[in-house]
């Protein structure tokens, strides 16, 4: 048996103030975190839900360099509408802050200052690539250069985005400043370094207490602690402007590096919220410290941040990081560089009201162990099929009757309960008591499973006991069974408040018993006869097909529209091999070409031959399969999602076993030889004639 600890501090990530919040933030980390904070509210448990805006890191400071603008224009434009968007969403935070505030500037300098005067950091000099135009050391995402793997001529310092390469920014051939264009050169750099190697021993012994973290996290750690070189030192400043200025007076133009400053973050959050007693949430040994992140974040919140809090001392250390896998969308992996995602302040406008939708389609498909993907084709399942078809309509049909049969005033529940009752009945606190486990343990796809299987069984039960016939023979068992069903759907009200917690409050006040007292739910009888229900509210309303292929078109079409922007550079080269024209052709020799957009839905590889994808396009007219010689110059993640330009009407070829039904019209960039899409200039509708 886990212990209960006398208070615990939840955080979730805080995500960088780069970039509105889409689905993938929310089911990383968000959503569920939330869950679980509603669910130890609920038990009484003592609990700070902390989180706000990352606003340092290169991320931010790249952007601010691309728009023109201070890094602290971009994070002042996100910061209050990631946080909005995460409350509009019902995430609870007790505070959403930030990082570029006062307070934490100080809070993250006395942390480094302590470490410092312990004599925990080991100072080094390094040689570095320095921009001698804009007169700066250069971070690795502000180096680009030819990939040495893949001759990609724009990879980034530290990875090839073209092949996925890890690089170092002396990889690079040919390498280049993106904040001048100049050749950076060589400089020595002296910078701060978290001595991990040295450190290592008590990470491990720290790291192996927590051998049931889940197997993904806890493997991930074992496999820093046991990789060839073991933990590396890593520095904790950065030859950088933008961040929290190293409090040393020989490191001016030097910041904290991002991943020292972001997770003392949360420290500063808890110091703004509780002021003066902001201690026991960090310090008292009866205090769990459970950081909700995403996969990415798992070095940091069990490697990095616990050696930090270790040799500062005085700290707990996070007690869980029960972190989740990636959400992908439509099968590919969400971007917010590409705009392939779902943005929750679009949502909004597009399904106003119906944030409890997506809670549940998320919840019930979070990456809890893998990856996993969200479509538009489950949300509306789980939707029509799960919310309207059985929560809604189970809610839906007690309230109505209740009205019809009893003006809403309810019945007495059978003296002696029939076997079907007391199955029904006992099922409230089976399922709560799974539904705590569950949620106890961080698995919440199968806590809201065990929720919704109530909803199943009162479902079953109105479906069986039929009161809507029985009321023409026998009015006292209608009167029975309707009891027995009103329990269940009180029930809910309370079950599903950690998932749904719009939809629990409206059932609430449809039972008008607005307490939210969990343990009731253990207790039987949550509503006694007499009680007066209230007005029967729609809780759930059907996903049209029409409205999830519009989301599915938007999505494209964003994606679409940034590509086209991103390919704005024009090449003019000097070497360019430009090839003769061809003989003339009359115009009744081009007509009967039939030329038309299409979407690419789908890509893969064809086995054994290594210049052919197999692309599955939506022509307008049909959707049919054409292999296309172009695998060596973009991987099926590139194509899923274009717009190309197909010869639809030329006959059929099979290669390599498969029937290719059409061609895709490439054009060949003279000097390189690299092929590139035809693409139309603005998204249009697949099947759009090309004349
Ligand atoms: O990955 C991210 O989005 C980081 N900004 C998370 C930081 S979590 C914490 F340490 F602040
Ligand atoms: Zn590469």
């Amino acid at each position: 048996m886990k212990r209960i600890p006398a208070r615990t501090t939840v955080t979730a990530a805080l995500p960088y103030a780069n970039g509105p919040i889409h689905i993938g933030h929310l089911a990383g980390c968000y959503l569920p975190s939330d869950i679980y904070v509603r669910y130890l509210r609920l038990r009484n448990r003592e609990v700070a839900f902390i989180c706000g805006s990352d606003e340092h890191g290169m991320a931010i400071t790249i952007k601010a360099k691309k728009e023109g603008i201070t890094p602290q224009e971009v994070v002042d434009r996100y910061h209050h509408m990631m946080g909005d968007a995460l409350r509009s969403f019902g995430i609870s935070f007790d505070i959403y802050s930030r990082t570029s505030s006062a307070k934490h500037k100080e809070v993250a300098q006395a942390f480094f200052k302590n470490l410092y005067d312990k004599g925990v950091f080991e100072a080094r000099e390094t040689l570095q690539y320095f921009d001698p135009e804009a007169q700066q050391f250069l971070a690795d995402r502000t180096i680009i250069g030819t990939c040495p793997k893949c001759h990609e001529e724009d990879a980034y310092g530290d990875q090839c985005e073209k092949c996925g390469s890890t690089l170092n920014p002396t990889d690079l051939i040919h390498p280049r400043s993106t904040l001048s264009g100049a050749t950076p050169e060589m400089r020595p750099t002296t910078n701060w370094f978290l001595p991990l190697d040295t450190l290592a021993p008590k990470i491990r012994a720290y790291v192996e207490q927590h051998s049931d973290w889940k197997p993904t996290v806890y493997g991930q750690c074992k496999s820093w602690l046991d990789s060839g070189d073991g933990l590396q030192p890593r520095s904790m400043t950065r030859d950088l402007e933008w961040g929290v200025p190293v409090p040393l007076p020989e490191a001016k133009g030097k910041a904290l590096y991002v991943w020292f400053d972001a997770p003392l973050g949360y420290i500063t959050a808890t110091q703004e919220l509780f002021g003066d007693q902001w201690e026991k949430w960090w310090k008292a040994e009866d205090t769990d410290i459970v950081h909700f992140i995403g996969k990415d974040n798992i070095v940091f919140h069990c490697i990095i941040f616990p050696a930090i809090l270790m040799e500062h001392g005085g700290y707990q250390l996070p007690a869980e990081v029960p972190a989740n896998e990636f959400l992908n969308l439509e099968g590919r992996k969400l971007s917010t560089s590409k705009n392939w995602a779902v943005w929750l302040h679009e949502y909004l406008i597009d399904f106003p009201g119906k944030q409890d939708e997506l809670r549940y389609a998320l919840c019930a498909t979070l990456p809890e162990a893998k990856d996993n993907d969200f479509t538009w084709a489950d949300f509306q399942n789980r939707v029509n099929s799960e919310l309207v078809a059985v929560l809604g309509n189970f809610v839906n049909r007690v309230m109505v009757l209740n009205h019809k049969y009893y003006n809403g005033t309810l019945p007495a529940l059978p003296t002696v309960l029939q076997n079907e009752d007391k199955e029904s009945f006992q099922a409230i606190s089976t399922q709560t008591r799974a539904v705590e486990k569950a949620l106890e343990a961080f698995r919440f796809r199968d806590a809201l499973a065990e929720a919704m299987q109530l909803a199943r069984v009162g479902n079953k039960y109105l479906a069986d006991q039929e009161p809507w016939k029985k009321i023409k023979t026998d009015e006292v068992r209608t009167a029975e069974v309707m009891a027995v069903a009103t329990q269940i759907v009180a029930a809910l009200g309370l079950l599903l408040e950690p998932f749904l917690p719009f939809s629990a409050a409206k059932i609430r006040q449809m039972m008008n018993r607005p307490a939210v007292d969990w343990e009731s739910l253990h207790q039987g009888v949550l509503l006694s006869a007499g009680h007066l229900v209230g007005e029967p509210v729609l809780l759930f309303e059907k996903m049209e097909e029409a409205q999830m292929e519009a989301q599915r078109q938007k999505l494209m079409y964003a994606a679409v529209e940034n590509a086209s922007n991103s390919a704005s550079k024009v090449l003019i080269s000097p070497e360019k091999k430009i090839s003769p024209l061809k003989n003339e052709i009359t115009f009744d020799q081009f007509a009967p070409l039939d030329l038309r957009v299409a979407t690419v839905l789908n890509a893969i590889k064809v086995p054994k031959a290594d210049k052919l994808l197999q692309l599955t396009v939506d022509t307008g007219v049909d959707t049919r399969t054409i292999l296309s010689g172009i695998a060596e110059h973009f991987s099926p993640e590139e194509v899923i999602g274009r717009q190309v330009v197909v010869l639809a009407n030329l006959a059929p070829r099979t290669m390599r076993g498969i029937e290719s039904q059409g061609m895709i019209l490439m054009a060949e960039n003279p000097s390189t030889g690299k092929l590139e899409f035809v693409q139309p200039g603005a998204p249009l509708p697949a099947g759009a004639t090309v004349s």
